[in-house]
């Protein structure tokens, strides 16, 4: 095969072709991607014909194409924002600075864990989907799935251009390590726990998506704000993929809440069991699937108090959810938050300084926007004249890290012994029989505008195409 040239394979916005070395770094770690996608993308999927978007500038009004694609041909391609010469760092130590257009020596070793470990979720996920091709409920469903998960192989294309670009040596062994590490694999797993849970059918897939793609978005919008300018308009480029990936979720689950409600109103009946009969998931399924997944995700923040935190902002490398539109003084040196602690056996507020409650700050401006899509739901159950309400549970409600982890504490906020714990386990979250039920219902529909029995049809197709459309064509 003659050399590939990069400069029209991989479509980018960074001038690619102008820098060498850096074209013979991605030179040599294009064949491990491919390998990896290969082996761990979606399972027996290589030779569909899929109708993905493509981005293919950072334009607002026209950055991506709608087309027919091979998954292992899509074009992964690198694209930052567009620069602003004038830009300053907006918070911490080095507020009123002019950005980093390269990484100061300082932090460069925090900065390539935060980029190392953004990196690390993408891929992680594509692992953690790689089955559920195999019982999409629909064509429409299994191009969604499809699409996260090119982007997703896009967006560690994005951390990997950072490493390969700013890092030298190190950078392209982290690029590596990227390639290496397996979802759930015992020996070398993914860096962060819930990248390490399966996802094993599609009432999972949604809720993954509404919540954990959300964890995702709150990540890069932090990011987003960073004083190394590279990072910022990339994360800023990636958040606009990040939100097809919460609508897949959002939708999602709404489509299957309202297949729920029908038949709930068609048996006349709110008893699970008849739900569940009639090849439905009851709503006290999904709502302990949306327990498991809140709690594992909200856990992705870190530590409520944490030095870390307050160090990777002072130092400008990561800012809060819209930093710049805050308007407190930026350096936080003397202010406070609340957050939770565990005293005599209750939970009680403590006031801690806000540097180091960093993560909780994040962690609880994502609670306040996954709520909202919640209230959503809500309203196609109430649309239905059904009683029944979604909701998320308590933030301390199966925590395993931070001063809440391994507490018991039930989905109302409840401290609970040992034993209250075991008594309702399998009311609060999935239990094994939950888990079969669901699986049992999965089962691959590939006729164009028919849809599993268990979820209703969208409300509108992908790019004005319509729902019948074959969003996937098997060769
Ligand atoms: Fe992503
Ligand atoms: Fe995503």
């Amino acid at each position: 095969m003659s050399t590939v040239n990069y400069s029209e394979k991989i479509p980018n916005n960074v001038n690619l072709s102008e820098d060498r070395t850096l074209q013979r770094a991605l030179e040599h770690w294009q064949p491990g991607f491919l390998n990896w996608w290969q082996d761990m993308g979606p399972d027996g999927s290589t030779a569909y014909d899929v109708y993905l978007r493509t981005a293919v500038s950072v334009d607002p009004s026209g950055w991506a194409q709608f087309g027919y694609v091979k998954m292992p041909d899509y074009r992964w391609g690198i694209f930052l924002n567009p620069a602003d010469k004038e830009r300053k760092i907006h918070f911490g130590d080095h507020l009123g600075e002019p950005a980093w257009q390269d990484v100061p020596g300082e932090h460069r070793a925090n900065l390539r864990r935060i980029i190392v470990t953004q990196g690390d979720t993408e891929p992680a996920s594509v692992e953690q989907q790689r089955h559920l091709g195999l019982t999409a409920p629909s064509l429409y469903d299994m191009r969604n799935l499809f699409q996260v998960n090119v982007e997703e192989g896009r967006h560690l294309w994005a951390m990997v251009y950072l490493l390969h670009r700013y890092f030298g040596r190190d950078g392209r062994e982290e690029a590596e390590a990227l390639l290496e590490r397996r979802s759930g694999d015992a020996n070398n797993p993914r860096i962060l726990a819930a990248f390490n849970e399966k996802t094993p059918d599609w009432l999972s897939f949604f809720m993954f998506t509404y919540f954990t793609d959300r964890d995702g978005k709150f990540q890069l919008c932090a990011l987003a704000e960073s004083g190394f300018d590279p990072l910022a308009r990339t994360t800023k480029f990636m958040l606009t993929e990040e939100a097809h990936h919460m609508f897949v979720g959002e939708s999602g689950i709404s489509r299957i809440v309202q297949r729920t409600c029908e038949v709930m109103n068609q048996l006349k009946t709110d008893d699970p069991a008849k739900v569940r009969a009639a090849g439905a998931i009851d709503l006290q399924t999904i709502q302990r699937y949306l327990n498991f997944h809140f709690s594992v995700t909200i856990d992705l923040f870190g530590a409520d108090q944490s030095s870390n935190a307050a160090t990777f902002y002072s130092s400008g490398l990561k800012g809060r959810f819209e930093e710049g539109k805050r308007t407190d003084d930026h350096l936080l040196k003397g202010a406070s938050y609340k957050l939770l602690d565990v005293s005599g056996g209750a939970l009680v507020e403590k006031e801690v300084p806000m540097l180091n409650a960093l993560n909780e700050v994040l962690r609880d401006d994502y609670i306040k926007d996954s709520v909202a899509g919640v209230q959503r739901w809500n309203k196609v159950i109430e649309k239905a004249g059904i009683s029944f309400r979604l909701k998320v549970p308590h933030k301390a409600f199966h925590r395993q890290i931070g001063t809440l982890a391994g507490l018991k504490v039930s989905p109302e906020g409840n401290v609970v012994s040992e034993a209250e714990w075991n008594a309702h386990r399998d009311e609060w979250l999935p239990s094994d029989e939950d888990r079969a039920f669901v699986a049992s219902l999965m089962g691959r529909v590939i006729e164009p505008g028919k849809f599993a029995h268990w979820i209703a049809p969208p409300a509108m197709g992908i790019n004005r195409q319509p729902i019948d459309f074959e969003y996937v064509r098997f060769n």
